[in-house]
């Protein structure tokens, strides 16, 4: 629409007289945020920006793929993707604890983004490098940053959004997203030509599929828990609401499948197996400070269930999970 167009406009002009002939550096997760970020940044200043894309190894199925198709292959913006999932995994073999894994997950995502980072600023014999650094903040996270609201999720799980960053690599700041809410974020992503399937997702957390699998982090893990948690979400934006209109992934604001390191026994066939558990969880919050458990349709569940144990070999029970929050959470760590 027209509106929208004229803002980013604006946005592409105030972004190229700021940055001039320099070069940008961007940390690309797949969220809302440094999607947007990076494609009004490349739609006002296009080979002068590279994306950074480190791959943890713990996404959702797909989805380095899609990123990388995304804005590589669609939008032809310069994107570097660090496979980083070894170095990952190994850090956090035998490490249990949640807060441990959140800590050892953020610093090395920290350490691997500046060591490419540091490699763009550098430059190379024909030109001379980096010297911002751009970021998707929004307007909510410089209110909640600068101000005296205390923040009780940061305070319970540490999040890993990083601080001083920019200032640690000598880069300057670039945050074209800073004035906006987060809907205005998404339509503003519409309107550059992301999907609408990736800008309306719902939040996943930076420690991704490290903190969906409980305890102990295995690659055998995450490959079963990216399965079971694909089906999931293709059944849920599969299975319409009739009184609304709406699939119930849009009726959910946050679904997701948790990976539980305990086997049960099931029969299939003639044999008996001895398999893992998953938990599906979907909930729908305004906040993300409480929220209530969706009353999905038995059918829906029904058919996950059926799905994921048929199809994911060496999952055989499926959970639902009826708690509220608080007393819970929303992750199971
Ligand atoms: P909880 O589990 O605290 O989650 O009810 C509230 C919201 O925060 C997200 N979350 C995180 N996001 N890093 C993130 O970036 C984290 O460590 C983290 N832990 C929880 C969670 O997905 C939900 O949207």
């Amino acid at each position: 629409d027209w509106i929208m167009g004229d803002y980013i406009e604006e946005a592409v002009a105030k972004i190229r007289e700021q940055v001039g002939d320099e070069e940008v550096i961007l940390g690309l997760s797949g969220g809302v945020d440094s999607s947007v970020a990076a494609a009004l940044i490349h739609r006002a200043i296009g080979d002068q920006l590279t994306c950074v894309f480190v791959d943890h190894g713990l996404l959702r199925l797909n989805e380095g793929d899609m990123v990388m198709d995304m804005f590589e292959g669609k939008l032809h913006a310069k994107v570097i993707r660090v496979d980083a999932s070894e170095l990952f995994l190994g850090e956090l073999a035998g490490v249990t604890d949640p807060e441990k894994k959140r800590k050892i997950i953020g610093g090395l995502f920290v350490d691997v983004f500046k060591a490419e980072a540091a490699k763009l600023k550098a430059g190379d014999g024909g030109h001379k490098g980096a010297s911002f650094l751009a970021q998707g903040t929004i307007y909510p996270d410089v209110v909640e940053s600068g101000g005296t609201k205390t923040k009780k999720a940061t305070t319970i799980k540490s999040h890993h959004n990083v601080g001083g960053l920019p200032e640690q690599l000598g880069l300057k700041l670039l945050e074209p997203l800073r004035e906006l809410f987060k809907d205005e974020v998404r339509a503003l992503g519409v309107a550059l030509g992301l999907p609408a399937e990736m800008v309306y997702r719902h939040p996943f957390p930076g420690p991704g599929l490290g903190v969906r699998i409980l305890g102990e982090v295995k690659k055998d893990y995450a490959d079963l828990l990216r399965r079971a948690d694909a089906i999931f979400i293709e059944e849920l934006r599969g299975w319409k609401d009739e009184a609304t209109g709406k699939n119930w992934y849009e009726l959910t604001s946050q679904a997701f499948t948790v990976f539980l390191p305990v086997k049960s026994v099931g029969v299939m066939g003639d044999g008996r197996t001895y398999d893992y558990v998953v938990a599906l969880r979907a909930v729908q919050t305004s906040d993300f400070m409480t929220a209530d458990w969706a009353e999905l349709p038995y059918g829906l569940l029904r058919k996950i269930s059926g799905r994921i144990i048929n199809e994911v070999r060496g999952i055989n029970r499926v959970t639902y999970d009826v708690s509220t929050k608080p007393p819970a959470t929303i992750e199971w760590e």
